[in-house]
């Protein structure tokens, strides 16, 4: 570096900032990191993240993330043993490769499946290139009993999520250690291909990920807008089917969107709520009439009663809410507007927003929840049992034979809004509220 350069970066640190009232001074010398180097690709695998393809209770997926020297991805499997010798007994399965291109980078994406698990079985995995490797990591196999579990459910994480959202993750990660998924309704990112937010989406979950699954349908933020030429055109990020190895057993041209996948006695199902909704129904009839799960659980992005002011969905809720109503959905997890609003048992009448929904004895119960931090105002209404507005959540439910129990945490870990849900194979779910006493958070 010629002296000049020096002397002009000298000159900068010495800005002093001014902010709520106390100095700031930066540190001599210091410039902010390029995002182009904190978020290179390189021969060690980073981005891990465990997800499904097929049934969990046998197979288990794993995506990782490489600059492009790196041709050949490799996973290797075993049965847990409390000691090293699990690695005699590994076994190696050569990854599919795919390249990404972003902005900023081109990567290597690589995707190996185990088959043939064991159900109700701790195995250790690890991926590399078979020089550069991960650690060894544990995950647990589904049983092929209806054993009682839980798994998290994140509202849109999207903004500032290095900042603002890991924090969140890492909270329902002490709080629920032994989840069994990540359920992500929807907009993970801000911009949908960029690379950085993606990732600090990884990192913010860091390893937890190579441990609990991930379940995640996609936002309308991990959607690319091209408005020229009119009409604008939507399309679905390539880092999402890049990064995720979902279900393929969805309508076609949906797979790894709309999909589903039974748990332990629940029949968890992503819909995609930013095209074809139409479409969907004919598939989503099918899945429902042939479902021998005590419990369903369905997850999308845009709600089907909104939370705030002119966010209404009303060809959502008039092709998907009848189907929900007729086959007896216990739950729907939603995002999208920023705000957290809970109902009791609804049934719809297709009714436009404003009006009276059935509610009481039978029906779903719909949620939409925020973990990050961007906020929109909230509309709160008769149909809310309980609502927040200016708050970050994360949500733990359990599954539990005939109980299905939630909670909903504020980011603190603070519980803010729970219920429980009793299956009577007669008729419909009893519904038993346990809010606590705490004021709602409506500022
Ligand atoms: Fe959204």
């Amino acid at each position: 570096m010629r002296m000049s350069n020096v002397i002009q970066v000298v000159t900068i640190g010495l800005i002093v900032c001014s902010g709520g009232g106390m100095n700031v001074a930066l540190a001599e010398g210091v410039s902010a990191i390029p995002i182009s180097d904190l978020h290179r690709p390189t021969l060690s695998p980073d981005r891990v993240i465990l997800t499904w393809t097929k049934d969990p209770k046998t197979s288990q997926a794993v995506t990782w993330r490489t600059s492009p020297a790196v041709t050949k991805g490799i996973a290797q499997i075993a049965e847990s043993t409390p000691n090293k010798d699990f690695v005699k007994t590994s076994k190696e399965v050569i990854a599919t490769t795919q390249p990404l291109k972003s902005k900023l980078f081109e990567s290597h994406y690589h995707s190996a499946e185990f088959d043939g698990l064991k159900p109700a079985t701790k195995y250790l995995f690890r991926v590399g290139d078979g020089t550069n490797w991960t650690e060894w990591s544990q995950f647990v196999t589904a049983s092929d009993q209806p054993e009682p579990f839980s798994f998290v459910y994140f509202g849109d994480a999207q903004n500032d999520i290095k900042e603002h959202w890991s924090r969140v993750i890492r909270e329902s990660f002490t709080d629920a250690p032994k989840a069994r998924f990540f359920l992500h309704a929807g907009d993970l990112i801000n911009n949908a291909s960029a690379d950085d937010e993606w990732g600090d989406w990884h990192r913010a979950g860091g390893w937890a990920n190579m441990m609990i699954p991930s379940v995640a349908t996609p936002g309308n933020h991990e959607y690319e807008v091209r408005t020229n030429p009119a009409p604008p055109k939507y399309s679905l990020t390539p880092f999402w089917r890049a990064q995720f190895a979902l279900p393929t057993n969805g309508p076609a041209g949906l797979e790894e969107t709309a999909y589903w996948m039974d748990y332990q006695g629940a029949r968890i199902i992503s819909l995609n709520s930013n095209e074809n909704v139409t479409e969907q129904v004919p598939w989503l009839e099918g899945i429902l009439a042939d479902n021998p799960n005590k419990w369903t659980i369905v997850t999308f992005h845009h709600p089907i009663y909104s939370a705030a002011p002119k966010r209404d969905n009303p060809i959502i809720r008039k092709n998907w809410q009848p189907i929900f109503d007729r086959f007896h959905v216990d739950l729907v997890l939603q995002g999208h507007d920023h705000t957290y609003a809970r109902t009791g048992m609804v049934m719809g009448q297709n009714v436009a927003e404003g009006t009276t929904t059935q509610s009481g004895k039978s029906g779903t119960v719909y949620v939409v929840s925020v973990s990050g931090p961007k906020m929109y105002d909230l509309a709160r209404n008769d149909r809310m049992v309980r609502a927040a507005s200016n708050t970050q959540l994360y949500q733990i439910i359990t599954v539990d034979g005939g109980e299905l129990r939630y909670r909903a945490h504020l980011a603190t870990g603070e519980l803010y809004d729970a219920f429980m849900l009793k299956k009577n194979d007669k008729g419909p779910n009893e519904l038993i509220e346990q809010v606590p006493a705490t004021p709602e958070r409506l500022d």
